[in-house]
C-alpha cells in the first residue's frame, strides 16, 4: 500500500510525493535521466540507521558517496553546507548529478540548499524521515541555513524533483520527534479540514504508534493541505500566513523557555492559546475551541505553557517575533475548524494586547 500525489509548485510545474511503508525503493526511478553520481546528504543518526538501506535502493551503474554531518539543529549552518560543497567538489561530483536528502527537516533544508547552489543548482530528491519533516518541511520549497542572528535566515526556494516518505525508515522516530509532527498535522485539520481533525483523533493512539496504514493516509491529508495552500499564495497573496496559526505563541513560548520547550510543544500550547484568543475576539464559536483543546489532549500534546511562565513576559517575547511589522505582531487566526478568519490585511491581524493577556491567563 501507498500513497501517490501530485504537489504543486509555484510556476504551474508539479513533483510527485510517495508515501509507503517501501517508499525508497522508488528512488532509482525517480532519478533523472543520465544521472552520473548521487550525492547522499544525511545526519549521523540516519547514516547509522538507513544509509545502506538508500545506497542498496540506488542500485548499481552509478557513483554513489554519502556526506555526513553531526545530527542537529545546531549543525543547520552555512559552515556545514560548506563542508559538504567542499566535499562534493573534491570528489569530483559534476552538474550531471543528483543530491538526495535523508533525514529529518534539518537534513532537508541543508541538501536542498546545497542542491540550490551546486554547480548553479542541480536536481534534488528528499527522504524526509521525521514526521515533521514529511508533512511540513518537504512541502513548499523553501531551503536554507541558520545564523547566529535567526533561523532560516540564508536559503533558497528550490523545488525537489521527487520526495519519497519511506514509513518503514520512520519507525526508528524517537518519540517527542513524533509530536513535533502530530502538532504541524492538527495544525493543518485546523487550517482546512473538520473531517481529518476527528480522523486524527479517532487514530491517535495508532498515530503515536506510527502504524504505517494510518499514518499513511494522514501525512497524504497534511501534504494536499500544505500544498493547496502553497499553490493558492500565488494568486490569492498572503494565504501563506494562514500556515502560522499557533506559531506567533508558539515562538514566544519557545524564546521564553530558552528552546528547552520543542517547536510541537510550543506550538500545541500556541494552538490552543490562539484559539482562545480567536473565541475572545468573536471569530471563533467557543465550542470549536474546546474541540481543538480536545483534540491536542487526545494527541498528547501541551495546551498551554509550562506552568509558571510569566504571560507578560510571553506578550513582551510575541513583539521580538520576525513575522511581526516593527514590533507589532501579527496573528493568522481561525473562523472554526477548518476554516480561517480574514484579517484587515490577507489572513494576518493584529490583536490588543489586553485580549493577548487574558487569552494567556486563562491557558
Ligand atoms: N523548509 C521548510 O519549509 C521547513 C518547514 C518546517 C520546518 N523546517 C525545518 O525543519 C527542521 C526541523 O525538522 P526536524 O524536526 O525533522 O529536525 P531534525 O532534522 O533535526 O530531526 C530531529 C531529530 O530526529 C532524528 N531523526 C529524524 N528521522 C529519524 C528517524 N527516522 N529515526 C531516528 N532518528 C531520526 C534526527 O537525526 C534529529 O536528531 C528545522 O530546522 C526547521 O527550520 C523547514
Ligand atoms: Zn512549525
Amino acid at each position: 500500500m501507498s500513497q501517490a500525489l501530485e504537489v504543486e509548485t509555484d510556476r504551474g510545474r508539479t513533483y510527485s510525493v510517495v508515501v509507503g511503508e517501501r517508499a525508497v525503493d522508488r528512488l532509482g526511478r525517480e532519478l533523472p535521466d543520465p544521472c552520473a553520481a548521487v550525492a547522499l546528504v544525511t545526519d549521523s543518526n540516519l547514516a547509522r540507521l538507513h544509509r545502506d538501506r538508500v545506497i542498496d535502493a540506488l542500485g548499481a551503474g552509478r557513483t554513489v558517496s554519502a556526506f555526513e554531518f553531526p545530527a542537529g539543529e545546531q549543525h543547520k549552518t552555512r559552515r556545514t553546507k560548506e563542508r559538504i560543497e567542499d566535499a562534493m567538489l573534491g570528489e569530483g561530483f559534476g552538474r550531471d548529478c543528483t543530491v538526495v536528502a535523508l533525514g529529518g527537516g534539518v537534513t532537508t533544508d541543508i541538501a536542498g540548499f546545497v542542491a540550490s547552489t551546486y554547480m548553479r543548482g542541480v536536481p534534488w530528491i528528499a527522504l524526509p524521515t521525521s514526521l515533521l519533516a514529511a508533512v511540513d518541511a518537504s512541502v513548499g520549497g523553501k531551503t536554507g541555513v541558520d545564523t547566529d542572528l535567526g533561523k532560516n535566515l540564508i536559503g533558497a526556494f528550490h523545488q525537489p524533483r521527487a520526495v519519497l516518505i519511506d514509513l518503514e525508515l520512520m519507525q526508528t522516530l524517537p518519540g517527542p520527534e513524533v509530536d513535533n509532527g502530530l502538532t504541524e498535522m492538527l495544525k493543518h485539520a485546523v487550517i482546512a479540514d473538520a473531517s481529518y481533525l476527528r480522523s486524527l483523533v479517532n487514530e491517535a493512539d495508532r498515530l503515536r504508534s506510527l502504524d504505517p496504514a494510518v499514518l499513511e493516509i494522514a501525512i497524504a491529508r497534511s501534504i494536499e493541505i500544505k500544498g493547496e495552500v502553497v499553490a493558492a499564495d500565488t494568486e490569492e497573496r498572503d494565504y501563506r500566513q494562514v500556515l502560522n496559526l499557533g506559531h506567533t505563541i508558539g515562538h514566544a513560548i519557545e524564546l521564553v523557555s530558552r528552546y528547552r520547550v520543542s517547536h510541537g510543544g510550543a506550538v500545541a500550547a500556541g494552538l490552543a492559546v490562539e484559539c482562545e484568543i480567536a473565541a475572545r475576539l468573536g471569530l471563533m464559536p467557543g465550542s470549536a475551541r474546546k474541540e481543538v483543546v480536545a483534540a491536542l489532549e487526545r494527541l498528547g500534546l501541551p495546551v498551554a505553557p509550562p506552568a509558571g511562565t510569566d504571560p507578560g513576559e510571553l506578550l513582551q517575547a510575541t513583539k521580538r517575533d520576525k513575522k511581526g511589522r516593527a514590533g507589532r505582531p501579527r496573528y493568522a487566526l481561525p473562523a472554526g475548524i477548518g476554516e480561517m478568519a480574514r484579517g484587515e490585511r490577507g489572513f494576518a491581524r493584529e490583536v490588543p494586547d489586553d485580549v493577548v493577556l487574558s487569552a494567556l491567563e486563562e491557558a
